[in-house]
């Protein structure tokens, strides 16, 4: 009931600035209650501290002392940085990433503690300091196994790429603790879109790289991609068929190069080699 009367509120900040950016919000968020009724919010893009008033934000960014989130910098290639922050260790960092995150996430129940997760946040750094174009948070021990609890690009990020550099990043740390992954459900219309054409992208690859000589275990022992989204997603591009009570992969070279080609170019790629990082025990 809850989550019901949470899905059917109606939207009560609809800007927020955020460093360079003003957005335009998506959805209800539950801030608390003295900031529900201005129509915009002032972010700090450093520490996400949230105010009413622009000149709040300016007095709040003269003794701001953070530069980029306040975590551990797990992995660098030219001005992309990646940082893991402890939910446990930054909370109120946490959460203020939780409201703000929830202004573009529909269906998620954002009232977890924030203790709980890992978040990994994508920035653009500059001499200015590093700024947020996204993150996902992940459940410092999943029972369901899933390696990723909530994602968002920014939207003035989006489109160019960065969200299934996100969700390969988030199979890269699985394959570093040696298990397989799959993001929490339900996935978001845009969620769903992103996460097919990142596994369409990948197994097609393996596949044609393999000569379809390699089974669904397999692939999944390559991609940390649990076995039935491997499945799912080779059942949409037919490639895929069940035989005696088993799944088996039939990909016709010809229906592959055709996938191949639909699937366009790989774009911004997770360099494995650059990840610093140690599972969470
Ligand atoms: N219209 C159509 N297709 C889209 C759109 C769009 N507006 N946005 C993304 N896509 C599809 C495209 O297929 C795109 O691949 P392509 O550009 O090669 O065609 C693919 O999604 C991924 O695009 P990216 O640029 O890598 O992803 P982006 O940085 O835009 O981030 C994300 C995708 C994170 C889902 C973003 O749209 C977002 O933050 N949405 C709001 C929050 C959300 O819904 N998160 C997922 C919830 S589910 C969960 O958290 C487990
Ligand atoms: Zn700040």
């Amino acid at each position: 009931l809850r989550e019901h009367e949470e899905f059917t509120k109606v939207k009560n900040v609809s800007k927020i600035e955020l460093g360079k950016y003003e957005i335009d919000t998506w959805y209800f968020s539950p801030f608390p209650p003295e900031y529900c009724d201005c129509n915009k919010l002032f972010f700090c893009e450093f520490c996400l501290s949230f105010m009413k008033r622009k000149e709040q934000l300016a007095r709040h960014m003269r003794k701001c002392e953070l530069k980029h989130p306040p975590g551990d910098e797990i992995y660098r290639q030219g001005s992309l940085s990646m940082f893991e922050v402890d939910g446990k260790k930054n909370k109120i960092y946490g959460q203020n990433l939780c409201y703000l995150a929830k202004l573009f996430l529909d269906h998620k129940t954002l009232y977890y503690d924030v203790d709980l997760f890992l978040f990994y946040i994508l920035c653009e750094c500059d001499e200015r300091g590093c700024h947020m174009v996204g993150y996902f948070s992940k459940e410092k021990h999943s029972e369901e196994g899933y390696n990723l609890a909530c994602i968002l690009t920014l939207p003035p990020y989006q489109r160019k790429g960065y969200g299934k550099f996100l969700i390969a990043f988030s199979y890269e740390l699985s394959k570093k603790e040696g298990k397989v992954g799959t993001p929490e459900r339900p996935l978001s219309d845009l969620g769903l879109l992103s996460y097919r054409g990142y596994w369409t992208r990948v197994l097609l690859d393996i596949l044609k790289k393999h000569r379809s000589n390699v089974s669904i275990k397999e692939l999944s022992d390559i991609t940390a991609i649990k076995t039935e989204d491997i499945i799912s997603t080779l059942q949409s591009l037919e490639l895929i068929q069940y035989r005696k009570g088993q799944h088996v992969i039939c990909a016709d070279p010809k229906l592959l190069e055709r996938h191949l080609k639909a699937a366009g170019k790989g774009g911004l790629e997770v360099d494995a080699s650059k990840l610093i990082w140690t599972p969470y025990k």
